[in-house]
């Protein structure tokens, strides 16, 4: 059964989105040639904190491992998962995904934008412009009366008619008191027959590769890689659906509720 939020639910899940969307803002900024991964998870960190918030990756765990940092860092062919390190130092026209989920009040949000490095191949522009045009197009078919499928579906064919791929080996997830809840939301096929009703909360995160769609997990456990090493392209927001449409909830706010900017 896919959770529906009522609208106590969906206030709180607001917040939580809030919260990883404004850490999500403060990392973008500091994206630049020379700085380390390891210097991003720090910020995020702290800024994850200063919201009071936690971090939904530390910790997590996944059959007998547990994630070892709060952010995802994903460099280059790393698809997700990313651990940071201090000895991986960005460079000018590397791309850069950054995957946040907090939890905060008990409620989870799930927000991941890839970014350029200085100044990257035209090339690699448009596997980004292609991949976040991919979840624009998702959370358009995030409709009541829609089924799953046809926002896998749409992502599918928008990422493959320019040439790119879609990564299959993971999904896009309901979100919400857990980090992955039902449905699970395939970026390809139209295999997940359910109903889109009002109160559903997605994660729809396109993975998209510049060349084939196959992965694999380094000896870390965590990071996934393109099989064949070409650069990967991750964006992701948490969306309600509801009668009027879908809703982005992992947008920034000028303030996060109660919190002071600073
Ligand atoms: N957004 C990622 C996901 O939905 C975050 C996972 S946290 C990690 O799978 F701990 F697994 F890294
Ligand atoms: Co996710």
């Amino acid at each position: 059964m896919i959770p529906i939020k009522n609208e106590r639910q969906i206030v709180r899940m607001r917040e939580a989105c809030a919260v990883a969307a404004a850490v999500l803002q403060e990392l973008r900024q500091l994206v630049r040639p020379g700085i380390s991964t390891q210097d991003l998870e720090e910020c995020g960190r702290l800024a994850i904190a200063r919201l009071g918030a936690t971090s939904a990756c530390y910790g997590y765990q996944l059959a007998s491992r547990r994630y070892p940092a709060h952010t995802c860092i994903s460099v280059n062919e790393e698809v997700v998962h990313g651990i940071p390190s201090f000895r991986r130092i960005l460079r000018d026209g590397d791309i850069v995904a950054i995957d946040i989920v907090v939890s905060y009040n008990g409620y989870i949000g799930d927000n991941a934008i890839t970014l350029p490095v200085g100044q990257i191949s035209p090339r690699l522009t448009e596997l980004l412009e292609v991949t976040e045009g991919a979840l624009k197009i998702g959370i358009s078919n995030a409709v009541v009366g829609n089924r799953i499928a046809d926002i896998s579906q749409a992502i599918q064919r928008h990422v493959e008619a320019h040439g790119f791929n879609v990564v299959r080996d993971m999904v896009g997830h309901g979100v919400g008191l857990a980090m992955h809840e039902e449905p699970q939301i395939p970026n390809f096929g139209r295999e997940v027959r359910d109903k889109i009703r009002p109160g559903m909360t997605l994660a729809i995160e396109p993975m998209v590769n510049l060349g084939g769609y196959k992965t694999k997990t380094l000896s870390d456990g965590w990071t996934v890689v393109t099989a064949d090493g070409s650069p990967s392209a991750h964006f992701e927001h948490t969306v309600l659906t509801t009668l009027n449409g879908p809703e982005i909830l992992t947008i920034a706010q000028a303030q996060v509720a109660g919190k002071k900017p600073v």
